[in-house]
């Protein structure tokens, strides 16, 4: 894979696609911008090297149609407030005003182009489209890790079009760590997988027994681990369409001598709600409709336990319902207090996990967090990356 740093961008005209889709509230305010300024380090260097930069991103899912809520304005004012630098925008590059500020472009300026998706094209990785986008400059440039699970135009097609593709600095790095993390680890690599969505998880989990000496399952994917072990889980969620492919895990790493540690005791409620009565028991004693939606104080001490002396440690999803912090928080919050204190490796990832590390505060403490989510878990499946198999 080529990188921006052994490409000469001196004075080009550079297409870099970005994955400035970021979480914004409802008056449109962005509540984390870590994905605009995780791509800084390739804006600076083509900034350094006077290129002229096109900026293109995704917002959402607006299937092919404009939606005003799902506009890259406010992206492109963070990004001038960042830079302290004009950064232009382009409402539709394929119009005639678009082309004229495409072409207008001068070396040392921003241009920012409106959401890729409000093009049906986009995600249909039409060839045309991508011949259109690729048309527009020298270099492409792909710096949006978070898009490298999806087969779009311009991630993947573009770079049968484009007279030079390469990595920006944020893709390369993800690559690289991802990479060093799965395939040649520290020993041992101990890999934690939770979440509210266990068929989400299932190959990453499947894949992760190709690599990892130890798996902590938390959240409600561990329920359906411990339905599986004979315990009645009351009202917990339950992925039933999961249960085979959960027998399958488990079989898997008894035979490769891999250890499951799943919860032992919960936080349980009857309500998804802050004020439902909650408390502390074993999973095999869960009241009639009560649920588990965080991890307890015993199992806590056996995750505890399980990551001592972890040299590289691999966490996807969160443990308790980390939205209502009071009183379904505390099990990511303990998780986090160990990653952030052990000596290993941590590679975080998937969005809730990376946004929960962000919001307590942590993010300095940790290795390195992805920018990805579904892309994330998509490396941890072992999948091809269709936007990095195109820049190969
Ligand atoms: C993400 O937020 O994970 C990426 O931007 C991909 O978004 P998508 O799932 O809408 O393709």
């Amino acid at each position: 894979m080529k990188q921006i740093k052994d490409i000469d961008c001196s004075g080009k005209r550079v297409f870099l696609r970005t994955d400035f889709n970021v979480p914004m509230d409802e008056k449109l305010n962005i509540t984390d911008d870590s994905r605009i300024k995780r791509v800084l380090p390739t804006i600076n260097h083509l900034l350094d090297k006077n290129a002229a930069i096109i900026i293109a991103s995704h917002l959402g899912r607006p299937k092919g149609c404009f939606n005003k809520k799902l506009s890259l304005k406010p992206a492109a004012k963070r990004l001038s407030d960042i830079l302290g630098k004009t950064v232009n925008f382009c409402d539709d590059f394929a119009s005639a005003e678009g082309k004229k500020l495409i072409d207008n472009i001068k070396s040392g300026e921003i241009l920012f182009l409106e959401n890729l998706r409000f093009h049906s094209s986009e995600e249909k990785n039409d060839p045309d489209f991508a011949k259109q986008l690729a048309d527009i400059c020298d270099i492409y440039v792909n710096d949006a890790f978070g898009l490298a699970h999806r087969s779009h135009a311009s991630v993947s097609a573009i770079t049968k079009f484009a007279k030079v593709s390469c990595a920006g600095f944020l893709l390369y790095q993800e690559c690289d760590y991802l990479k060093k993390a799965m395939q040649n680890p520290k020993r041992p690599l101990v890999a934690i997988i939770g979440g509210a969505k266990i068929s989400s998880k299932i190959t990453a989990l499947k894949n992760l027994l190709n690599y990892a000496d130890k798996i902590i399952i938390a959240g409600a994917v561990a329920n359906t681990f411990l339905k599986i072990k004979g315990i009645d889980m009351k009202a917990s969620k339950i992925d039933e369409e999961s249960i085979e492919d959960v027998k399958h895990i488990i079989k898997t790493a008894e035979q490769k001598n891999i250890p499951i540690y799943l919860p032992e005791d919960c936080v349980a409620a009857e309500k998804i709600a802050s004020r439902s009565l909650t408390f502390q028991c074993r999973v095999d004693e869960i009241p009639d409709g009560f649920m588990a939606l965080d991890i307890g104080l015993g199992s806590f001490k056996i995750f505890q336990k399980a990551l001592e002396g972890a040299k590289t440690i691999i966490w996807s999803g969160t443990f308790g319902v980390f939205e209502l912090f009071y009183p379904f928080g505390y099990g990511t919050k303990s998780m986090v207090d160990i990653i952030t204190q052990s000596s290993a490796f941590t590679l975080v990832g998937g969005g809730d996990t990376a946004a929960a590390i962000k919001e307590l505060n942590f993010k300095n403490e940790v290795s390195y967090i992805s920018t990805g989510g579904g892309a994330f878990l998509s490396f941890l499946s072992g999948r091809r990356m269709p936007a990095i198999d195109a820049l190969q």
